[in-house]
């Protein structure tokens, strides 16, 4: 699968952890930055990008992280057709993509460690939507603010 990644200085050590592990599962790996951990450095600059190409689909899913990934769901949301949202427990990364296709997940590097970070990435790029027709309904709802707004 072809997977975007991307965090600020709060989730950098986390990324350089996940971004081996995921081309070891033999994922197309594309890394959004930042590519040295900088405390000045802010995550609006590296997850729009990666939102834009979650969007745009030059990239399948998006795994996106800052200290606490409050502000990295934030502002990925701020993209028009991003699903964005953190995650902390394994069954809301693989429902969350069933129900409600969320297509970027967030990450704290600061609360979720390594090991568990990689199960709920394993749980978020198994899952997939279900299609089910309250889902689509839902989702439908969801896209007619996209425009209003
Ligand atoms: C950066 O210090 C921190 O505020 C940021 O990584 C993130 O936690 C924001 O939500």
């Amino acid at each position: 699968m072809k997977i975007g990644i991307a965090a600020d200085h709060g989730g950098f050590a986390l990324k350089q952890v996940i971004h081996p592990f995921l081309t070891e599962a033999g994922h197309e790996v594309t890394d959004f930055g930042a590519y040295s951990e900088n405390n000045k450095d802010d995550y609006p600059d590296f997850v729009v990008p990666l939102a834009k190409a979650v969007a745009g689909n030059e990239v399948e899913r998006g795994i996106a992280i800052c200290g606490s990934g409050v502000g990295a769901a934030i502002v990925a949301n701020k993209v028009a057709g991003v699903r964005a949202a953190l995650i902390h427990d394994h069954f809301s990364a693989h429902q969350g993509v069933e129900d409600d296709d969320m297509n970027l997940l967030c990450l704290g590097g600061r609360v979720t460690g390594n090991m568990a970070a990689e199960e709920l990435i394993l749980a978020f790029l198994k899952a997939r939507f279900t299609g089910a027709e309250r889902h689509l309904r839902r989702l439908q709802k969801v896209e007619q603010l996209e425009h209003k707004h």
